[in-house]
């Protein structure tokens, strides 16, 4: 099982020890004994403060309750906002505000033509201003790295390459609407599954961009290390479009391998050695991380290649 961490860097990648569970099992039991000293607090208040004195005590109480909840209803934690889940919603709080302003803006044009609607889960609300802002948004059931934790070994090869298919086409619906991600891994990719289908939904718009021509460069370092592209964490120009290819095959070969803790080295050496004649899935997945970006595929070859794997 590949655990996530609950407050990842994007530069960093997971790497879950024993001691991380321990501290998280230590920062529980730290917030079970806070909530028994507010409810002895709420009785002491009670019997000792009367008038205005008791009525700031229990607004400080209820104000350290909310932030308690707070940290039992979080559902995932990224590196740019917490996310809540409360029923069949997920609320994002963004803890930079840059970051906010920026998801927020994209989301605002991404969401303006109806078309794009089924390409990110349901938003009731946006909000950003100058302190805080969040976005309040369906909850989907699974992102896919936690999906490929509960379903890796019913997963088939056929299922896993209808998965990525999908996917993909997600993401080309992205880069025709003139949206590159640059932030695609498995955390990023929204699952909603029944028996006989499967939805899928983006997240984390923080980095995305939108050139305004096809072939415009950019230079600034983003995204997650491991699904970086070469030309990305080699401080070189980069087209976005094309650096979204790297970080799909990378995540080609999550699904496949199921393995987070991977270098560009790894995936080619599993590759190689799952090579077969004809189509397959491990020469596409060496194509898409091609260290020379003008070789890698665009999404629509892509796409024709898995319907043939
Ligand atoms: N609508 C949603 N439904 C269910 N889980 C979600 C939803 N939005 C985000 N998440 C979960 O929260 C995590 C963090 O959200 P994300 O938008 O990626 O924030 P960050 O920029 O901090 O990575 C995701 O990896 C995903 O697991
Ligand atoms: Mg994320």
């Amino acid at each position: 099982m590949i655990q996530k961490r609950r407050y990842s860097s994007p530069s960093l990648s997971p790497s879950y020890s024993f001691s991380s569970h321990l501290l998280f099992g230590i920062i529980d039991t730290y917030l079970l004994l806070r909530m028994f000293f507010i409810i002895f607090g709420i009785v002491w208040t009670k019997i000792f403060f009367s008038g205005i004195y008791s009525i700031i005590i229990y607004i400080l109480l209820i104000f350290i309750f909310i932030i308690i909840i707070g940290e039992y209803l979080i559902l995932n934690s990224g590196a740019d906002g917490n996310v809540y889940s409360y029923s069949k919603y997920a609320i994002k709080v963004f803890k930079k505000q840059h970051i906010s302003k920026k998801e927020c803006e994209i989301l605002r044009i991404l969401l303006k033509d109806k078309e794009n609607h089924n390409l990110v889960p349901h938003i009731y609300c946006l909000f950003s201003s100058m302190l805080f802002s969040f976005i309040l948004m369906e909850r989907y059931k699974s992102d896919l790295l936690d999906y490929l934790n509960k379903n890796f070994r019913i997963l088939n090869y056929n299922k896993k390459i209808y998965l990525l298919q999908t996917i993909c086409m997600k993401i080309e619906e992205l880069h025709k609407f003139g949206i590159a991600h640059r932030d695609i891994k498995p955390e990023n990719i929204l699952i909603n599954n029944t028996c006989d289908n499967i939805e899928i939904r983006i997240c984390d718009f923080a980095h995305a961009v939108i050139p305004s021509y096809s072939n415009e460069f950019y230079l600034d370092k983003i995204g997650t290390r491991q699904f970086n592209a070469p030309e990305i964490t080699n401080n070189k120009y980069y087209n976005p479009y094309i650096s979204d290819i790297y970080s799909l095959g990378c995540m080609f070969y999550v699904v496949f391998a199921y393995k987070m803790d991977f270098t560009r080295n790894d995936i080619i050496e599993y590759c190689d050695l799952k090579k077969e004649k004809g189509y397959n899935i491990w020469s596409l997945i060496q194509n898409m991380i091609h260290d020379n970006p003008l070789e890698r595929p665009t999404i629509k070859y892509v796409i024709e290649y898995l319907k043939k794997c």
